[in-house]
């Protein structure tokens, strides 16, 4: 597995790659590997033949610096357990090299502004700016995402459908601990009670899941439902509990053909979100968590 670190020593490697007619793959990266960041690999690996992972805390998306201060980091584990998983490519760039001139910027403001954006100004115009820079250095055929991040998965195949970026993405699945947690880098920070208390997000999703197989459809009856739920783990502030249209992420009264339920809270200071996808097929509904 080799590790670069330059932009232009990514052009090279990849043109190299390119000769050799084979396929790219890429899954984006801020580090602290877990099994949901492997997972995306497993996928990009049916689809392409040569693996790039990008690692790189993107201080442009983190709207507060204690956070970007405190994001975890372990290069040293994240390389072991990226050669397991079978990355050929790693690509470790630092601030310097990534934004030397930062001027340019891309938003979609009418899908940032709310959800995650709007306890987070910023953020989504950050994640945009450097996935779409990754995706001009990586130039791969696949890029996997996590529908962990729905909102963050959503913009992205928005923008590579406006700006005509050749490639396609594909949207995994989301990996969970064994309670349901979600899993995510920021679960270190979780202390005490907070680890167990925040499967509550997990279990309001059941919940709304449940409500749905009994044909309860009205937002006003699934948020508060879950709003109970979510309450009863004593998070320290509910950030949000939507229902939201898949392609345009904008509220709805009640689910549509594909619809997303999405929740926010703050355990501590650690802000978690959770969501699932719900598609009509038929006259039924599917849920995606
Ligand atoms: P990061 O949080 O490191 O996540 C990298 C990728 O892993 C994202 O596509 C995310 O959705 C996915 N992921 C995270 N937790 C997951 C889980 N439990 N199951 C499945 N997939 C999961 O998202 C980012 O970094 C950044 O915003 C980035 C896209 C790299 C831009 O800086």
């Amino acid at each position: 597995m080799e590790i670069i670190h330059t932009i232009d020593a990514m052009h090279d490697a990849i043109k190299k790659e390119r000769t050799n007619n084979k396929r790219i793959g890429f899954v984006a990266t801020m580090g602290y590997l877990h099994q949901g960041h492997l997972s995306l690999i497993h996928i990009c690996k049916q689809h392409t033949d040569f693996q790039v992972m990008s690692i790189f805390v993107n201080k442009m998306q983190f709207n507060d610096p204690r956070d970007y201060d405190t994001y975890p980091r372990n290069y040293d584990r994240d390389f072991a357990l990226a050669k397991e998983a079978g990355v050929d490519l790693i690509f470790l760039p630092d601030d310097s090299e990534m934004y030397q001139n930062r001027l340019t910027y891309i938003d979609i403001e009418m899908m940032t502004s709310f959800l995650c954006g709007s306890a987070r100004p910023g953020h989504f115009r950050g994640v945009l700016t450097v996935v779409a820079k990754l995706f001009n250095i990586v130039q791969p055929d696949v890029s996997v995402f996590g529908q962990k991040d729905i909102q963050q998965a959503v913009i992205i195949q928005k923008m590579v459908k406006d700006l005509n970026f050749p490639l396609a993405i594909i949207v995994a699945p989301i990996i969970r601990e064994s309670d349901g947690l979600a899993m995510s880098s920021r679960n270190v920070h979780l202390k005490g009670d907070d680890r167990t208390n925040a499967t509550c997000m997990y279990q309001s999703l059941k919940k709304a899941e449940e409500l749905i197989q009994h044909g309860i459809i009205q937002a006003n009856t699934i948020i508060p439902a879950m709003t109970d739920i979510i309450a009863a783990g004593k998070p320290k502030k509910i950030d949000y509990i939507s229902i939201v249209d898949y392609e345009t992420l904008q509220p709805v009264d009640s689910l549509k053909d594909k619809s997303v339920i999405a929740v926010a809270a703050f355990f501590g200071t650690t802000r978690l979100i959770d969501n699932m996808i719900v598609e009509k097929i038929g006259d039924s509904f599917t849920c995606v968590y």
